[in-house]
C-alpha cells in the first residue's frame, strides 16, 4: 500500500499528523527522524514533523535528508519545516530568513517537478491549519484514498489466511474493544481454528465476566471461559503495594493463560491486541528511541508460540472503526478503557473479596447511570475507586464506620493526559445517594476533581 511517511523529531504532534493522513483514507506511517525506510518502494511523500527544539539548540535533531530531499515530495511541520529550509539552503535563501524567524506553524513543501526543464515546486505556508494543509500535500503526492476499514478487513483477512493456513491460534481475550477487534478477524480467517480464552481473575466489573463471554459466544467465537477468582484472590490476600499487586495479576493471568493452552493440542500461534502506538518507536527528548511495548511476559517464548499481532498497524480509532465495519456490538467497541489489574488496582491498599463486592457494587451503579444519562459516550473512562478510609456516618440512627469511594471520570485523547469531567451535580447526587443506600459497607461518595498532570487517572 503507497504510503506518507511522518518523521519523528520528538513530539507528540507526530502521531497527530499521522492519524490525520489516515483518517484522510491515506495511509501513514512514522518512523524515527534518523531510521527512515530507504529502501521501501511504497513511500511517496514525508513529512518533517515538530520538535521540542528549536533550530539553534545545540541538541536539535538534523539527519542527513540527502537520501529524502529530491527523491519525494517532502514537507515539514514547524521545526521540520525550519529544519528543511536550512537544508535547502540556496534554493529557498527568502523562505529561510523569514521561517528562523517566526514562531508558530509553518508548512513548507518541496517536490522536483521532473521533465525537460527539471525544476523544484516549493511553496510555504504560514500559520495555517493542519487540517487544510494535510489533504493539500495527500494530493502533491498523488496519494490514493485507499486506506479504508473495508479495505484493511479484506486484505488482512487474506494475509491471516496465507499466513495461518490450517494451523491453530490461541487468544486472550479481556473484554476491551483491541483483543475483540483482533479476534473478530482472525475468526473471519481461520474460524474454529481460533480458540480464545478468557479468565476471570475476580476483578472485573460486576457481571462483565458473565455478559462479556455471551457477547464473544453471539459473534460466534470459540471461546473457553475460566473462572480463576480462587487462585487471585488467594495470591493477593495481604499485598499492599500496587506494583506487587500488578506483578501478581500479570503473573497470575499468564500461569492461567499457560495452563488453559497447554491443554489445547496442536496450537502454534499466540494472537495479540498489540496496536500501532504500542510499536511506534518514538523519539524521546534525549534523541533515543523508546519502544514502550512488551509482549505479555515472554508468553510466546514460554510456549514455543510465533505471534499474529493483526492490528499492529492501526491506531486505537481505527480499531473502532474495523469493529464497527464487522457489524459488532456498540458497547463492546465503544467501551471504556479498562486496566488489565481491573479493580485490583482501585481498591488501594490489600484486596479481599468483600472489598471487591462492595467496589463492583458503586461501580456498577455509577457506570449504569453514565449509560442511563446518555453520558457514558461523551466520558473517556469512568470508574470507582475504594478509598483504604473508613469513616463516621449515620443510618437509621445509627452510628456506622464504613469505606468512602471516590468517583472518577476524566476526558482524554490518548491517556497521557486528561481532564476531569464537569458531570452535572443532579448527576452526582444521584448516584451518591444511590451507592450510599444500596451498596452495604460505604458510607460517604466523594468526586474526584483532579487532571493529569500532576495527578494519574488511576489512584495506584
Ligand atoms: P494512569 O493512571 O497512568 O492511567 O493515568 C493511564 C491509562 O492506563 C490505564 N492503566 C493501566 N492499564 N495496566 C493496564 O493495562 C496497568 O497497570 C494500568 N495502570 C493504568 C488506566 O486505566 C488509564 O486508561
Amino acid at each position: 500500500m503507497k504510503k506518507i511517511i511522518v518523521l519523528d523529531f520528538g513530539s507528540p504532534t507526530t502521531q497527530s499528523i499521522a492519524r490525520e493522513i489516515r483518517g484522510l483514507g491515506v495511509y501513514s506511517e512514522i518512523y524515527p527522524y534518523n531510521k527512515f525506510p530507504e529502501n521501501d518502494p511504497d513511500v511517496i511523500g514525508v513529512i518533517l514533523s515538530d520538535s521540542p527544539y528549536s533550530l539553534n539548540d545545540p541538541k536539535a535533531f538534523k539527519p542527513d535528508l540527502s537520501g529524502i530531499y529530491g527523491k519525494y515530495p517532502i514537507a515539514g511541520m514547524n521545526y521540520g519545516a525550519r529544519y528543511l529550509a536550512d537544508y535547502a539552503v540556496g534554493k529557498t535563501e527568502t523562505e529561510r530568513v523569514n521561517m528562523q524567524q517566526y514562531v508558530g506553524n509553518i508548512f513548507f513543501m518541496a517536490k522536483k517537478i521532473e521533465g525537460e526543464n527539471t525544476h523544484w515546486n516549493e511553496s510555504v505556508f504560514w500559520n495555517p491549519p493542519i487540517t487544510a494543509l494535510l489533504p493539500h500535500f495527500c494530493k502533491f503526492c498523488g496519494a490514493e484514498q485507499n486506506w479504508t476499514p473495508a479495505l484493511f478487513i479484506e486484505s488482512t483477512v487474506q494475509n491471516l489466511k496465507e499466513q495461518l493456513g490450517n494451523d491453530k491460534v490461541v487468544l486472550g481475550l479481556s473484554g476491551g474493544v483491541d483483543s475483540s477487534v483482533v479476534a473478530v478477524l482472525l475468526n473471519k480467517a481461520i474460524g474454529k481454528n481460533l480458540i480464545c480464552i478468557f479468565v476471570d481473575q475476580g476483578l472485573l466489573r460486576k457481571g462483565e465476566f458473565e455478559k462479556v463471554l455471551s457477547d464473544y459466544q453471539g459473534l460466534g467465537l470459540n471461546v473457553i471461559g475460566v473462572d480463576a477468582k480462587e487462585k487471585f484472590y488467594h495470591e493477593l490476600a495481604g499485598i499492599t503495594d500496587p506494583e506487587q499487586k500488578r506483578k501478581i495479576i500479570g503473573k497470575g493471568f499468564i500461569d492461567v493463560f499457560d495452563e488453559e493452552a497447554s491443554k489445547l493440542e496442536g496450537v502454534k500461534w499466540l494472537g495479540q491486541g498489540t496496536i500501532y502506538p504500542d510499536i511506534i518507536e518514538s523519539v524521546s527528548v534525549t534523541g533515543k528511541t523508546i519502544k514502550s511495548h512488551h509482549n505479555v511476559g515472554g508468553l510466546p517464548e514460554k510456549m514455543g508460540l510465533s505471534l499474529v499481532e493483526p492490528l499492529r498497524q492501526l491506531f486505537k480509532d481505527e480499531v473502532r472503526k474495523v469493529g464497527i465495519e464487522f457489524g459488532m456490538p456498540e458497547h463492546l467497541i465503544k467501551r471504556h478503557p479498562f486496566p488489565g489489574p481491573g479493580l485490583g488496582i482501585r481498591i488501594l491498599g490489600d484486596i479481599t473479596p468483600e472489598k471487591v463486592r462492595i467496589l463492583q457494587e458503586a461501580d456498577d451503579i455509577f457506570i449504569s447511570a453514565l449509560r442511563k444519562c446518555n453520558l457514558y459516550d461523551k466520558v473517556w473512562q469512568a470508574g470507582v475507586i475504594l478509598l483504604p478510609v473508613q469513616s463516621v456516618g449515620i443510618t437509621n440512627d445509627e452510628r456506622t464506620y464504613e469505606y468512602a469511594v471516590a468517583l472518577r471520570a476524566v476526558n482524554s485523547i490518548d491517556a497521557m493526559t486528561a481532564k476531569w469531567v464537569c458531570l452535572p451535580y443532579c448527576f452526582l447526587a444521584k448516584v451518591s445517594n444511590d451507592i450510599i443506600n444500596n451498596v452495604k459497607g460505604v458510607n460517604r461518595v466523594v468526586y474526584d476533581i483532579s487532571s493529569k498532570p500532576p495527578a494519574t487517572i488511576e489512584w495506584e
